[in-house]
């Protein structure tokens, strides 16, 4: 089972029989498994049984079935397009897809290497996303896609943050799609639990042409590592300043750790006022107790995040951590104090989006509907 367990239990499938390669994909193996990053998956869970929320006092299995039950209760309804997902998994003709899975297998993480080699340029991070993408076409991939990445980067691109923080690596996609609109300076530490991961990540980072490394060249980081092991000691690893905080976050990792890490963001002060927390897939898988933290819960969509209007998607949140013990980076632009009663408070709104771990070679594929939340720390 892949770390990102709430994602394999929802999504992870084997490509169609009779057309998948001999050996397994890397990304779907199944829950009786062990691999390293299941037991990554398995030491998160004992990691979270120490600290609330309840879900992640479960086994990994029964947290994420958790997760599951309460997502259903809680998604939009699934995006009715059952004829353009047809039409979408008829564009993938059978003869195609055997030949893409036996020239292609993905194993082990390592195995996009080859296929980026020969399907992207080196140093051209739209031609590495793109190759990304073409082969999230065929496996499940736990990337944030092209439609979440586009989001990403203009919410990074706005708030110009000097630090960002990603918890959740997999193959460095969201961490290529930060880093390329950080400022001048601007640098991503991106957590990753699976060392083999993190190890493929940070191949894919230099191949598009983004610094990658622990030097002070480097625009991005990638630390192997549990997010609830490696966050207390971040700022030493990283050479953070005391007061530093990230301008933004980016939680993509497992679901039922937001609360728990964000938490944990705020009592390090790496979460502050002025900090912008973009979580991926609070409906699907979704993350609800997350989501009542920061205030998201009875929210509907909108775009105008950055406008400064009130929209009627955002509201003051009812997160309450414990005091902020910095400021932001300097770059963010901080909303309003309102809200706030001595802990931190967060204003959110949801973008809607497709959950994008699109399964096109499933036959009986069809689109869902996700969220990312978008919380500016008060
Ligand atoms: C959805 S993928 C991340 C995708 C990435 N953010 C992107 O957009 O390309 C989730 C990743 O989180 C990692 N992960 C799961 N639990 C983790 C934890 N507690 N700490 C760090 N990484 C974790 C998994 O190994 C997996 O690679």
């Amino acid at each position: 089972m892949h770390a990102c367990c709430c994602f394999a239990v929802a999504a992870a499938s084997a490509p169609p029989a009779g057309r998948a390669p001999h050996k397994r994909p890397a990304a779907a193996t199944s829950n009786a498994e062990e691999t390293p990053t299941a037991r990554a998956v398995d030491a998160a869970a004992a990691h979270n049984a120490a600290s609330p929320p309840p879900a992640a006092v479960l086994s990994r299995r029964h947290a994420a079935a958790a997760t599951l039950l309460a997502a259903a209760a809680w998604a939009a309804p699934h995006v009715p397009a059952a004829a353009a997902a047809a039409a979408a998994a008829a564009a993938f003709d059978e003869g195609s897809k055997a030949s893409f899975y036996a020239e292609w297998p993905y194993v082990s993480p390592s195995d996009i290497l080859p296929f980026l080699r020969a399907a992207a340029t080196p140093g051209d991070a739209d031609s590495v996303l793109a190759a990304i993408d073409r082969f999230a076409e065929f496996y499940p991939m736990y990337r944030c896609g092209p439609e979440k990445g586009a989001i990403l980067e203009e919410l990074v691109a706005a708030q110009q943050p000097a630090l960002a923080l990603e918890l959740g690596t997999f193959m460095g996609y969201g961490a290529a799609r930060i880093a390329r609109q950080l400022p001048p300076g601007g640098r991503l530490i991106s957590i990753e639990a699976s060392e083999e991961q993190a190890a493929v990540a940070r191949q894919v980072l230099e191949y598009a042409g983004i610094p990658v490394g622990e030097g002070p060249e480097a625009r991005v980081r990638v630390v192997a590592g549990l997010s609830g092991d490696v966050l207390p000691r971040l700022r030493q690893l990283a050479g953070l300043g005391s007061g530093a905080a990230a301008g933004f976050v980016f939680l993509d990792h497992c679901k039922p750790c937001y609360l728990p890490d964000l938490v944990t963001m705020e009592q390090l002060g790496l979460v502050a006022p002025g900090t912008l927390v973009l979580a991926d897939n609070v409906l699907v898988p979704g993350a609800p107790d997350y989501l009542q933290h920061v205030g998201g819960s009875t929210l509907g969509g909108s775009s105008s995040f950055f406008a400064g209007s009130e929209s009627s998607s955002s509201a003051d949140g009812g997160g309450r951590g414990t005091p902020s013990r910095g400021g932001g980076d300097g770059t963010s632009s901080g909303g309003d104090s309102s809200g706030t009663d001595g802990g931190l408070a967060y204003r959110t709104e949801l973008r809607y989006t497709a959950f994008e771990v699109e399964e096109r070679y499933k036959k009986d594929w069809q689109p869902r509907r996700d969220a990312m939340s978008v919380s500016r720390c008060l």
